[in-house]
C-alpha cells in the first residue's frame, strides 16, 4: 500500500499539521519534501501543543519513522532547537532522519532574506525571513551547501570559502552590510554537523525500501498551492514546488508510487504576507474570523488576512494537483456567522472568469462573485458523524465538494485529534 500526499490547497496554514498528526497513527513513515522552517504546522495532541517547522508532524507516534527529505532546506539551528523541544516533552526523536542531499540555510541566507525584503520597499513579498528564497536560489544556482557536506570537513571548508567570498561581496558592496567571517561560520556549521550526523541518511533509499516492504508512507506538504513557485500567485509565492508533483523530486519517489493526494482546505480563506487575495474581508467579519479562530502566523506571529472561501482558486488547486479527496478544516469556526459566502467566479472588466488569471495584476482587479448560504450558528465541535451536523453545515460542505469536484474524506471541527469527522477512509 500506499504513499499518500497531504497537500496545502490554498495559501498555506490550512491545518496540514493536524491532519498529518491524525493520520500518522495508521502509517509507518511521515516525510517532509519541500519548504523549510517557513512552515509552521500546529499540532495539539496528548503530548502538548506544538508548532512544527521542520520535523514531520508524525513524530508524536512512537512507531513512525520521520524523514526530512532532500527537497527541504534546513536551518540547523531551528532543527536542533525543535529536537530539544520535543525531547523536553518526552517525545522521542530516535526515528527521525534527514536527507544527506537536503540543502542548508546558511547565515548569509538569513541576512539576505531580510536585506532583499527591505530593498523591495513597498513591493516586499512579506517573506517569513527564514532564508528560504536565498537558499533555494543557491540550490538552483549551484552554490548550495548540503547536510552531507558537513560530514566532509576538508571539502566543506573549501566550498564555504568559495561561496562565502561571493556572498560577502554581495553583502558589503550591494547592501553595505558587514561581511561574515569564514572561520566563525565554518566552526559553527562543523558543530551543527557533529550534532546532526546521527540523523543524516540516504533518505531516498529509506522511502523506496519502505514502499517495497508495503509500508504506508504519508507525505506532509508545506505551504500551499497558491504559494507554489509555478502555479501560485507569482511573485507573491515561496520558492518551492509545494504541490503534489514536488513530492516526487523532493524525496526521490517515482510518480508511479503516489497512490493518493489529499488536498487540505480551510473552509474559509487566510493568507499571510503580501499579494492579491480576492475574497479578503477588510471589515468586521474578517476581524471576527481572525479573533475567533486566533488566525496568527505560527512562524512569524503576524495576523493572517481572512476572507470567504474562494472556490475559483480552490477548483484550480484541486484540478492542478489532482486531489483524490479533500480534508476540510475549521468548520467549527463558521458557527459564529449568521450567513456564509462562497466565491464561485470572478468578474473582471465585464467578463466572468471561472479560472484565476496567472497575472497578479489582473487577479488584484478581480471582483469576487458570491453565493450566500445560511449559517448554522451553533457549536459543532463535539460532533463526530457527518449526519449529525446541522443541515446548514452539511449543505455548506456539499456545496464545496460540488464546486471543487472532489469528495471530502475528513472534516475537522476543532484542533484536537478527536475533533474530527471521518467521512470516508482516506488511506
Ligand atoms: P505552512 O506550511 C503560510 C508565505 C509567506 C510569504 C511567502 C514567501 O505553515 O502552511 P517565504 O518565507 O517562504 O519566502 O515567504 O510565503 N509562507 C507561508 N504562508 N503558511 C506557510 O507555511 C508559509 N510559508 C511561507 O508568508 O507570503
Ligand atoms: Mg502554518
Amino acid at each position: 500500500m500506499p504513499a499518500i500526499a497531504i497537500i496545502g490547497a490554498q495559501w498555506g496554514d490550512e491545518g496540514k499539521g493536524k491532519i498529518v498528526d491524525l493520520l500518522a497513527e495508521k502509517v509507518n513513515m511521515v516525510v517532509r519534501f519541500s519548504g523549510g522552517s517557513n512552515a509552521g504546522h500546529t499540532v495539539v495532541n496528548p503530548c502538548g501543543e506544538f508548532r512544527m517547522h521542520l520535523i514531520p508532524s508524525g513524530i508524536f507516534h512512537r512507531e513512525v519513522t520521520c524523514i526530512i527529505g532532500n527537497g527541504v532546506v534546513i536551518d540547523p539551528a531551528v532543527l536542533l532547537e525543535e529536537i530539544e523541544e520535543l525531547k523536553g516533552h518526552d517525545v522521542a526523536v530516535d526515528r527521525l532522519f534527514v536527507s544527506d542531499r537536503a540543502h542548508l540555510i546558511m547565515p548569509y541566507h538569513l541576512l539576505l532574506d531580510g536585506l532583499e525584503e527591505e530593498a523591495r520597499g513597498s513591493g516586499a513579498l512579506g517573506t517569513t525571513r527564514r532564508g528560504i528564497g536565498p537558499a533555494y536560489m543557491d540550490k538552483a544556482g549551484r552554490l548550495g551547501i548540503r547536510t552531507g557536506d558537513l560530514l566532509e570537513k576538508g571539502a566543506f571548508l573549501e566550498r564555504l570559502r568559495l561561496v562565502l567570498d561571493q556572498k560577502n561581496r554581495i553583502l558589503t558592496r550591494v547592501y553595505e552590510a558587514q561581511p561574515l567571517v569564514l572561520e566563525e561560520v565554518y566552526e559553527k556549521y562543523c558543530h551543527y554537523g557533529e550534532l546532526l550526523a546521527p540523523f543524516i541518511r540516504e533518505t531516498d533509499l529509506m522511502v523506496q525500501e519502505a514502499l517495497e516492504r508495503k509500508e504506508k508512507v504519508l507525505l506532509e506538504g508545506a505551504q500551499g498551492t497558491l504559494l507554489d513557485v509555478d502555479f501560485g500567485t507569482y511573485p507573491y509565492v515561496t520558492s518551492t514546488s509545494t504541490m503534489a508533483g514536488g513530492a516526487c523530486s523532493g524525496l526521490g519517489l517515482s510518480p508511479m508510487k503516489l497512490d493518493g493526494i489529499i488536498g487540505v482546505f480551510k473552509v474559509y480563506t487566510t493568507r499571510v504576507g503580501s499579494g492579491p487575495m480576492p475574497t479578503e474581508l477588510l471589515d468586521e467579519t474578517g476581524e471576527l474570523i481572525r479573533e475567533h479562530a486566533h488566525e496568527r502566523g505560527a512562524t512569524t506571529g503576524r495576523p493572517r488576512r481572512c476572507g470567504w472561501f474562494d472556490a475559483v482558486v480552490g477548483r484550480f488547486s484541486a484540478r492542478t494537483n489532482g486531489f483524490s479527496s479533500i480534508a476540510l478544516t475549521r468548520l467549527d469556526i463558521l458557527g459564529v456567522l449568521p450567513s456564509l459566502k462562497i466565491c464561485t467566479a470572478y468578474r473582471l472588466e465585464g467578463k466572468t472568469l471561472i479560472n484565476p488569471p496567472s497575472s497578479v495584476a489582473m487577479l488584484a482587479r478581480c471582483e469576487p462573485l458570491y453565493e450566500e448560504l445560511p449559517g448554522w450558528q451553533t457549536d459543532i465541535s463535539p460532533i463526530r458523524r457527518f449526519k449529525d451536523l446541522p443541515r446548514e453545515a452539511r449543505n455548506y460542505v456539499k456545496r464545496l465538494e460540488e464546486l471543487l469536484d472532489c469528495p471530502a474524506s475528513i472534516i475537522s471541527v476543532g484542533e484536537r485529534r478527536e475533533q474530527t469527522i471521518m467521512v470516508s477512509e482516506p488511506l
